[in-house]
């Protein structure tokens, strides 16, 4: 299929993403944190430029390889604290069952076949690889970590995450902007949805 050109065909292709996307989503709970990287993925393109094609499948696509894991294993690979060697490997193994997940999601509908390898190559290396090859790979894995940030993710990321209280995950992902982000747009983002994060807690905190 060649790419579409109109932003009504685009969209259109989006929401068919999402769709075919779902199920593997579901597995882990991840439409929400799809559908929100996603749209800070397009921030990110309307301000540092980048490829729609590839990133926006990419961002929409990254974690269906969740569900190539039992629940067990999903705990054991995921949070603040999992660290060590099986952790690291659960965790490749989500991005490898990804990328094969997302080439077979992006056959079904004959994507360009050029863009499908950029998209899989980027989601086979969503965490682990930490020396982006460009520009698209980097907006994916801004996209992906500004989740956190969100005020949706930030209170889904407490509850799946377990054990760990909103004050002390806020100090946590406080102290990695200045390292976690490619772009300074994701960085000035994320300080700014850091800064509205803090006000929610301290708010929660005189409620309760
Ligand atoms: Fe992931
Ligand atoms: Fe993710």
């Amino acid at each position: 299929m060649r790419a579409p050109v109109s932003p009504a065909q685009w969209n259109r292709l989006i929401d068919r993403l999402f769709d075919l996307a779902a199920p593997y989503l579901a597995v882990r709970g991840d439409m929400d944190h799809a559908r929100v990287s996603h749209q800070y993925a397009r921030l990110l393109l309307r301000r540092e430029g980048g490829d729609p094609k590839v990133v926006e499948p990419a961002v929409i696509l990254h974690d269906v390889g969740w569900s190539a894991l039992e629940p067990d294993q999903i705990r054991a690979a995921y949070g603040v604290r999992p660290s060590g060697e099986e952790a690291n490997r659960l965790n490749r193994t989500h991005e490898v069952a990804g990328a094969v997940i997302a080439g077979e999601i992006l056959e079904s509908i004959d994507y360009d076949r050029s863009l499908t390898e950029a998209i899989v190559t980027i989601i086979e290396r969503h965490d682990s690889g930490d020396d982006p090859a460009g520009l698209e790979e980097k907006l994916v894995k801004d996209a992906d970590r500004l989740w956190r940030f969100s005020k949706i993710g930030l209170w889904q990321e407490l509850e799946k995450q377990g054990g760990i209280g909103p004050r002390e995950y806020h100090d946590f992902v406080g102290a990695r902007i200045e390292t976690w982000f490619y772009t300074p747009t994701a960085a000035d983002l994320a300080r700014e949805e850091w800064a509205r994060r803090a006000v929610e807690i301290a708010r929660r905190g005189a409620l309760t």
